[in-house]
């Protein structure tokens, strides 16, 4: 296990978001046409997260949805959340401050993740998994499951693949993905050691929302 400070930069063969970090958010706005409250909103009820509990955000980039998890778990509660990108960890952080949370924020790659075996009852990857090649794919959840304790839950939010504007939109933003990406997500997640997935009936246009446990 490595530990990471904030401005080591990780090894990952992941495409992290540097030099735009700041703009993400802005972006994201603007792509999912003001959704993603929603969306974060609809990510933390997938999770089943309860007050005390201890919950991790891996590739949580500017940290919107950590933020919501922490509310959720509370001051009892633990949350962390890593990104390869030390740039996406510094503005998580300032946000956090800033509301007056307590987050573990810290600057790792989801295949060297810095926490010991069972740390976790749950953990939440949004938007973050397609940004993996498919062999990091697997390695990268199961290292997620290493950090689960027996019976944590797993939410995997993901990019819809989809013709319309939407499908446009990730083509514009480099993120082609095949028409049977929710099942190739699936067999990514049991490929990882994960058992009871299921992708979840959320109605939503842009993404998908997957849920399994350890
Ligand atoms: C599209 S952003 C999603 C951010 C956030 N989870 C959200 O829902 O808005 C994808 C994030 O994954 C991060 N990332 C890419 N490869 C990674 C890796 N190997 N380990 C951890 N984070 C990674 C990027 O730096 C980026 O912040």
């Amino acid at each position: 296990m490595t530990t990471h400070t904030h401005d080591h930069v990780p090894e990952t063969e992941g495409a992290t978001i540097t030099w735009w970090a700041p703009l993400y958010d802005a972006c994201t706005w603007l792509v999912s046409f003001g959704t993603m409250p929603g969306v974060r909103k609809s990510t933390v009820k997938a999770g089943r997260l309860k007050a005390g509990e201890a919950v991790l955000d891996v590739g949580c980039g500017t940290g919107d949805l950590t933020l919501r998890a922490a509310r959720r778990v509370g001051a009892e509660g633990r949350t962390a959340g890593i990104d390869a990108s030390p740039n996406m960890i510094k503005i998580a952080s300032r946000k956090a401050a800033k509301k007056g949370r307590d987050i573990d924020f810290r600057v790792a790659p989801i295949e060297d993740l810095p926490f010991a075996d069972g740390e976790f009852d749950a953990a939440l990857s949004s938007l973050m998994v397609h940004h993996l090649p498919d062999d990091l794919k697997v390695r990268g959840l199961a290292e997620v499951r290493r950090v689960l304790k027996p019976g944590g839950r797993l939410v995997v939010v993901d990019l819809k693949p989809g013709k319309g504007i939407v499908g446009f939109l990730s083509h514009l933003m480099g993120h082609r993905l095949p028409d049977d990406y929710a099942e190739q997500l699936k067999a990514t997640m049991q490929e990882a050691g994960f058992e009871d997935v299921e992708l979840l009936d959320v109605k939503n246009r842009m993404v998908i929302f997957l849920r399994a446990t350890k």
